[in-house]
């Protein structure tokens, strides 16, 4: 197959590019390169462009066609909560705009097949102890607002033009699954600890009077390799003969971790005093969002095949081969 990947060169989709390109796909990646390098994307052509850029839809028709492109995976986005509620119109812009731009350049070149990356951020604050796909989605900040809306244009799209897509809506994404492709930016738990503990100061947990056993907030972590590998079942899934019977998937491990035993875990995988203090709570934070992944089990035929320690393993090892961070 000859797929053409958005965000090929970030954290998430470089890990995905590796293993398209090891299964002998041919690989075209889009990446404005603002946070992703362009040396994590190996074999695969680099094409360096903004897919929300007023003049991106021509440039993007013209590499499907030229490319013979069956399919898309779109991961290029901005990510950062805190950014999206100080900067609404710009993340619409970025996220919405852009997947906005990737469909109308498809249908014009008549490449019907999509994977988005979706994201856990669209439940907000769930009322369920773990999350179906069903369960009510009420995203409390303009990130997930713009996933939850990237889902609805894939679902207006298919009923348009026939688009087959999948969403995946990603819990916690941790860890390095190839140490040449580094770690992941400092922007969640796992790095921001083992950042302040490499600067010699003490991992923050954000609020310990939640209404959890030890009162730290719970979340999935999911080995950012079992994630890629995800796609690839997807990918399998809209390819396959038969009409997908599914389109959206909760990415996660199906159990949760609080703040607390991440950071323990990460003193006892590293060896340092990972003793933490304990600051205010950060606002929007839900106490716990955790999957329930029966479903990708049952459709895609995929489950994790790591846990906490191994995620948190991988990412002391990548950490300590030196800090190369990729949005
Ligand atoms: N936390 C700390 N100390 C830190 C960093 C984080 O206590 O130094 C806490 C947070 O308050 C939260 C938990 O660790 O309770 C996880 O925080 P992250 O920032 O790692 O991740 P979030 O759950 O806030 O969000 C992440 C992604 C989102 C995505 C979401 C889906 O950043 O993009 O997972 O579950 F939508």
């Amino acid at each position: 197959m000859s797929i053409l990947v958005t965000g090929g060169a970030g954290y998430i989709g470089a890990h995905v590019v590796r293993l398209l390109l090891e299964r002998g796909d041919e690989v075209i990646v889009v990446d404005d390169l603002s946070t992703g390098s362009a040396e994590r994307v190996g074999d695969a052509s680099l094409m360096q462009l903004d897919v929300a850029a007023a003049d991106a839809r021509d440039q993007l028709e013209l590499v499907l066609r030229e490319r013979g492109v069956t399919a898309v995976i779109h991961f290029a986005a901005r990510k950062q909560v805190g950014e999206s509620v100080e900067q609404p119109e710009w993340y619409y812009q970025q996220n919405v705009g852009g997947l906005a731009n990737v469909l109308t350049a498809m249908r014009a070149a008549d490449v019907r097949t999509m994977i988005f990356s979706s994201s856990a951020a669209v439940y907000g604050m769930p009322p369920d102890q773990v999350v179906t796909e069903d369960t009510v989605c009420r995203p409390i900040n303009p990130y997930g607002q713009t996933k939850l809306v990237g889902e609805w244009l894939l679902s207006a799209a298919e009923t348009a033009w026939g688009l087959n897509w999948a969403g995946l809506r990603y819990f916690n994404v941790a860890g390095a699954g190839r140490p040449e492709l580094g770690d992941p930016a400092v922007l969640n738990l796992v790095p921001m600890v083992l950042d302040r503990l490499a600067r010699g100061e003490r991992p923050k947990i954000f609020g310990e009077d939640y209404p959890t056993p030890d009162g730290t907030c719970i979340r999935d972590y999911i080995h950012v390799l079992d994630l890629a590998h995800a796609h690839l079942a997807a990918m399998d899934h809209l390819t396959a003969e038969q009409a997908p019977i599914e389109r959206i998937f909760n990415v996660g491990t199906g159990s949760g971790a609080s703040v607390r035993q991440v950071i323990d875990a990460i003193g006892e995988v590293s060896g340092l005093d990972a003793r933490a203090e304990v600051e205010e709570r950060r606002p929007g934070d839900p106490p716990r969002l955790v999957a329930d992944a029966s479903r990708i089990g049952l459709v895609l035929g995929w489950q994790a095949q790591h846990g906490l320690q191994d995620i948190i393993a991988s990412a002391w090892e990548a950490w300590q081969a030196g800090p190369r961070r990729i949005g």
